[in-house]
C-alpha cells in the first residue's frame, strides 16, 4: 500500500475528462482503491476520485462517517468505492453549501446541488449497485463526479463572493448566513 500524491487545482490532470473502467476484476484495480483509500484516510478528507491521483479513470470512492462498533469498542469508518459511477437527481430540489476539494486545500465554496440523487456504480467485485441518498452523500456523489468529467466546484460557485479560505469562511461568511437565517 502507498499514499498517493494529490494533484492541486492548476494541474491539468484534474480539467481532463476520464476513461471508463473496462476490466473490473483486475488485481491492479484493487491496488488502486486500497491505495486511494489510504490517501483519502491520510488526507482526512471524505470522498476523493482517481482524477485526483493523477489517474483518468471512472473510480471515485467515499468514506462514511465514523460508526461506533460496539463489538470491537471502537470506531470503525467504511470505504465505498464506486467504478463507472452515474446518477440521477430524485427531485428538482436544490441544496446550496460550502464544500471543499482534497485538490483546492484550505479552502471553501458555496455550490448548488440537487438534495436527493439515485447513483449507480459498479462495485470491486463487478456488481450493479444502486442506491438513493440525500444531503451531505448526494453532495459528496455529485462533486467526485464532476472529478471525473474534470470540473471542479470552483467553476460552480453560486456566486463567485462564496469562495475563500476555510478560517474566514467560517469565521465570517458561515456566520453570516446563520444570521440572516433568523
Ligand atoms: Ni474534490
Amino acid at each position: 500500500m502507498s499514499i498517493l500524491k494529490i494533484a492541486k487545482i492548476g494541474h491539468p490532470v484534474l480539467l481532463k475528462k476520464s476513461e471508463p473502467v473496462k476490466k473490473i476484476q483486475k488485481e491492479e484495480l484493487k491496488r488502486l482503491i486500497v491505495d486511494m483509500t489510504h490517501t483519502l484516510l491520510d488526507a482526512n478528507g471524505i470522498g476523493l476520485a482517481a482524477p485526483q491521483v493523477h489517474i483518468n479513470k471512472r473510480i471515485v470512492l467515499f468514506r462514511s462517517q465514523s460508526i461506533n462498533d460496539e463489538e470491537n469498542n471502537k470506531k470503525k469508518i467504511e470505504i465505498t468505492p464506486l467504478i463507472n459511477p452515474s446518477y440521477t437527481n430524485n427531485s428538482d430540489e436544490f441544496e446550496d453549501d460550502w464544500e471543499g476539494c482534497l485538490s483546492i486545500p484550505g479552502m471553501l465554496g458555496k455550490v448548488r446541488r440537487f438534495k436527493k440523487i439515485t447513483y449507480k456504480a459498479y462495485n470491486l467485485q463487478g456488481k450493479l449497485i444502486k442506491k438513493s441518498v440525500e444531503g451531505l452523500y448526494a453532495r459528496v456523489i455529485q462533486h467526485e463526479c464532476d472529478h471525473l468529467e474534470g470540473v471542479l466546484y470552483t467553476s460552480k460557485l453560486v456566486d463567485p463572493k462564496d469562495f475563500g479560505f476555510a478560517e474566514e469562511v467560517q469565521n465570517y461568511l458561515q456566520n453570516e448566513k446563520r444570521n440572516t437565517k433568523k
